[in-house]
């Protein structure tokens, strides 16, 4: 997968770049993984609804999220669906070991595959429930997208309690999930939900909530929106475990 031409500190004839120029070509660079991650995707429907994902996550998202991410060390992506997320954030940073978890099987070995045909041999994906997923090893950084409000309610405290013993003293947990208000974006939201799960249940937590939850284990938890064109009421939580 091509990917690192962005980072390039000069130009060809040896001078400094300008940061204008240097961003630009790590936002052309962006692009075309992307691109490429959508190309891997067997099917016409997994195509569209990666170039979707990509768009309601677009790319300042994806800064926004991947700043927090260690340049290298172990990642876990929980409920990574078609592991488009982990595939980008691996393709930017070959260090980054990932592992991604999903229910859906087809789901992983679709990730599998694309992995495979990336080039990329720093992401692996099993197929599991995350509440029943455990390790021995702990993690750099772990990361859920969009995964809180599809698990059973009753079963959010004891996964996090889990999720906890999988971060390393000093890691990172990011958190990216919807939150019950404002009513419009939420019902918005849900539409599309219901479009996609039928009627499994679904829970968005109140941000504060949700927020005491994981302080409950320990993490020092920073949480703020994340603006979207689109009305979705995106709420991201950045939560650190304190050095032993
Ligand atoms: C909205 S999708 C998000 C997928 C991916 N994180 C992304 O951002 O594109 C939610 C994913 O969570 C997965 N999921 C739901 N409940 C799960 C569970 N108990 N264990 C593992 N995965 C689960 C679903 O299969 C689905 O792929």
């Amino acid at each position: 997968m091509s990917s690192q031409d962005a980072s390039a500190p000069s130009s060809p004839n040896g001078a400094p770049e300008s940061p204008a120029k240097a961003d630009a070509k790590r936002t052309a660079s962006a692009r075309r993984m992307i691109r490429e991650i959508v190309a891997s995707f067997d099917s016409l429907v997994t195509r569209l609804y990666s170039k979707i994902r990509f768009t309601i996550l677009r790319q300042p998202f994806l800064d926004e999220i991947g700043q927090y991410l260690p340049k290298k060390g172990r990642i876990l992506d929980l409920g990574c669906g078609f592991g488009l997320f982990s595939l980008y954030f691996a393709a930017l940073e070959k260090e980054r070991d990932f592992i991604g978890i999903d229910l859906n099987a087809k789901r992983i070995e679709q990730a599998n595959r694309s992995a495979e045909k990336l080039g990329l041999t720093n992401v692996r994906y099993q197929a599991m429930d995350v509440l029943d997923w455990s390790s021995d090893d702990t993690f750099d950084a772990i990361y859920f997208l969009d995964l809180v409000h599809h698990l059973p309610a009753d079963f959010v405290p004891e996964f996090l309690q889990k999720v906890r013993k999988l971060v390393r003293p000093g890691g990172i947990l990011i958190i990216k999930d919807v939150a019950d208000k404002p009513y419009f974006k939420m019902l918005f939201t849900l539409i599309l939900d219901r479009l996609m799960v039928g009627m499994e249940p679904i829970r968005y937590w109140p941000p504060s909530e949700l927020q005491s939850l994981v302080e409950a284990q320990g993490f020092k938890v920073v949480r703020h929106k994340m603006i979207d064109i689109l009305p979705y009421p995106h709420i991201l939580y950045v939560a650190r475990l304190p050095e032993e």
